[in-house]
């Protein structure tokens, strides 16, 4: 059942204490000296209760109303479809937001990377999917030694020499790792074919020694951003069926199927149509982003506007003594250059990109909304969320222009 989100909860979960900031235990943090801690917890403190148009640029903020909305719809609409959430923490790799993610009814979170799941367990998340095959030998022992350590932790495989690996090594740690076979959609980016080599797979994890089959998974990452919603609906659907048989094969043959996972923003309002389908692995929907709000959603052809913009990247203005233009302090390291290009908060008429590693640049149409001075601050609603918050070492949490609470992206630059 969905719970809301009081604000006792929001901070409770989230892991605040008294004060409404999260700083987590010393012995929590690899690599930081306690007088580094204590310092890093004095300058949180000072940015506390100030505006956000105080703070220096270029930062990342998350609005947390529309956050905490965010998870709302979506654990509604997921409930309301008897499928569960089991939200990818690639997108925030933030602990505090995986705390909300779980407090909220999602029966677990997903990550990309070893050191990504490394670091949320260290935080205190102890259901974690990993989506990605490990298939170097240390990467394999890493993965065990996470097992050791966290009951919940379950990962992905597409190879029987992978799933023999895995089990040598799952052997060799003393632990029984739980598995689920990942089922090719039909892109070839990852996973196995669906129907006989995905049954064989899985019938043969269920054999191993070291292992424990605990279902498959299937993620069509091209679904996710087709434009309009029936070819959305259509593709993803199309594609799910295959893994869809597959799962009722492995059902028929007595294998666990406890998890079927799939899916992500684009297609959570979709994929409960799979037969079997258990949960989505939804991530951007916390945040939403640029291109994610040009797919249209169900009721609103132009727009995707199920959920809310909440991340922003705020940036002041440099320079801005040459006609037509104005240069900002947020380039390439701040937005990326991934495309379309940000989207200047509440502005029209009013251009932004950041092909330059520092710079960010304004340049004005004949319509435009405002001009810029030198020291003005403006938001920006990102490109892409994702590799966005992994440019950052902390995320502001902001309630109407007011600072809240100060969250470090403890998983920012774990890509191993
Ligand atoms: C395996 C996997 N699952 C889920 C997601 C989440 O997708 P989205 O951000 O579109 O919700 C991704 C994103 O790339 C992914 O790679």
């Amino acid at each position: 059942m969905t719970q809301s989100l009081s604000r006792r909860l929001f901070l409770h979960a989230a892991g605040a204490g008294a004060a409404s900031v999260w700083i987590p235990r010393p012995g929590n943090v690899k690599g930081y000296t306690a007088a580094e801690m204590r310092q890093r917890a004095v300058n949180d403190r000072l940015e506390v209760g100030i505006s956000k148009w105080d703070l220096d640029t270029p930062c990342l903020c998350v609005d947390l109303d529309r956050l905490e909305r965010n998870l709302d719809r979506m654990q509604t609409t997921v409930t309301r479809n008897g499928i569960a959430s089991r939200p990818h923490a690639k997108t925030h790799k933030c602990p505090a937001i995986a705390r909300l993610q779980l407090a909220t009814g999602s029966v677990g979170i997903c990550t990309a990377k070893i050191s990504e799941a490394e670091v949320m367990f260290e935080y205190g998340i102890e259901q974690v999917l990993m989506t990605t095959v490990n298939v170097t030998p240390r990467k394999i022992r890493r993965a065990m030694l996470l097992r050791k350590r966290c009951d919940g932790f379950t990962q992905a495989v597409d190879t029987a020499a992978n799933a023999r690996d895995l089990s040598a090594a799952a052997k060799e740690a003393g632990v029984v790792a739980d598995i689920v076979v990942d089922v090719d959609p039909g892109g070839h980016r990852t996973g196995i074919t669906a129907g006989g080599p995905a049954l064989e797979l899985a019938q043969l994890v269920d054999t191993m020694p070291g292992l424990r089959l605990r279902g498959l998974l299937c993620y069509d990452g091209g679904a996710q951003h087709v434009t309009g919603f029936d070819d959305r609906r259509r593709r993803a659907l199309t594609r799910l069926e295959a893994a869809a048989d597959t799962a009722a094969q492995m059902t028929r043959a007595g294998l666990d199927t406890g998890i079927f996972s799939g899916g992500g923003t684009g297609t959570y309002n979709i994929d409960h149509e799979t037969p079997g389908l258990t949960d989505v692995q939804v991530g951007s929907y916390v945040f939403m982003d640029a291109q994610y709000r040009a797919i249209g959603g169900k009721d609103s052809p132009d727009v995707y506007n199920d959920f809310e913009m909440a991340l922003t990247v705020l940036t002041t203005v440099l320079n801005a003594q040459y006609a037509g233009r104005a240069t900002t302090d947020a380039g390439a390291k701040a937005n990326t250059i991934n495309r379309p290009w940000p989207i200047v908060v509440g502005e029209t008429g009013i251009t932004f990109t950041s092909g330059s590693d520092e710079f960010g640049t304004i340049r004005y149409e004949a319509d435009a909304s405002r001009v810029y001075a030198v020291g003005d601050k403006l938001e920006l609603i990102v490109s892409h969320c994702d590799p966005v918050v992994n440019l950052y070492d902390q995320l502001y949490g902001v309630r109407g222009d007011v600072v809240e609470v100060v969250w470090p992206i403890a998983g920012r630059g774990k890509s191993i």
